[in-house]
């Protein structure tokens, strides 16, 4: 595990950036597993910039989205899709841009249809994953199988109440959701997880020096061979080994550093 503390959110999210530019420069048929939710916001904004500015190419990349709420589809104002569309996609066309379909009709049948796709691309060779007030990666919540595929699941109400703030009030967030699994993250090449803000500090301390446990669904990634963790202060400031992290990080030769 690689852990990365930075000053604030605005330079982890620009950190996070070079990761998946690196990757898009260096492998430009690459498949990306993209996040949602504030905290990828400003690495959007950061790859629109890169493109418009430095030529950043995304026209032959294929990107998986983590998650979607069921029951939206992709023209609702509140949907994952429409979330990607405003922050990355209408800026950054990419070859190929999948969502899991927040109007399936076949459950099951779509979910086993999207870990095919899935493989048949090659497998993802970069996952950017937020984190949970609760521990969740995607919409995997506490109890969730570390060994996952993607299905439906139910939010709890701490998850709606986090993210109400989009829909108005935790009664109008949906109560179920469409989420790759734990497992179809961990098959991930590289996973890419950012934190940022007090309110994460102690989800971050569980998953990443607490045990692996399927009550912090994130802990899971302890077992992934390449995970970057970016931080902001904030989110480190429960974690009792921040000094050595912040001593290996500033050792580290150039080309090892997300700058
Ligand atoms: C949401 C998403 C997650 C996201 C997390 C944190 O519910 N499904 O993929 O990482 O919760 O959200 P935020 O970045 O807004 O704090």
């Amino acid at each position: 595990m690689e852990l990365v503390i930075k000053k604030d959110a605005g330079e982890g999210a620009l950190s996070a950036a070079a990761v998946l530019a690196r990757l898009v420069s260096q492998k430009p048929e690459c498949v990306l597993g993209l996040a949602t939710g504030g905290t990828p916001v400003p690495v959007y904004r950061e790859l629109v910039r890169r493109h418009q500015e430095e030529g950043l190419d995304f026209s032959r990349v294929t990107s998986f989205n983590l998650d979607e709420y069921l029951g939206l589809g992709p023209e609702h104002p509140q949907s994952y899709a429409a979330y990607m569309r405003e922050h990355l996609f209408d800026k950054v066309p990419v070859r190929a841009a999948h969502l899991p379909d927040g109007l399936a009709r076949d459950v099951p049948g779509f979910c086993a249809e999207y870990e095919d796709r899935i493989r048949r691309s090659g497998g993802i060779d970069l996952q950017l994953l937020g984190l949970g007030s609760d521990g969740h990666i995607g919409f995997n919540e506490p109890g969730s199988s570390l060994a996952s595929r993607t299905r439906i699941k139910t939010l709890t109400e701490r998850t709606r109440k986090d993210n109400a703030r989009y829909f108005g009030s935790p009664g109008e967030v949906p109560k179920h959701v469409l989420t790759m699994g734990v497992g179809t993250i961990m098959d991930s090449r590289h996973c890419l997880l950012l934190a940022f803000g007090e309110k994460k500090a102690k989800a971050v301390a569980e998953a990443f020096e607490g045990p692996v446990s399927h009550m912090v669904p994130a802990s899971a990634l302890q077992w992934h061979p390449q995970l970057t963790v970016i931080l902001d202060e904030a989110a480190a400031s429960h974690l009792t080994r921040a000094d050595y992290y912040r001593w290996v990080y500033d050792r580290k030769p150039d080309w090892q550093r997300w700058e």
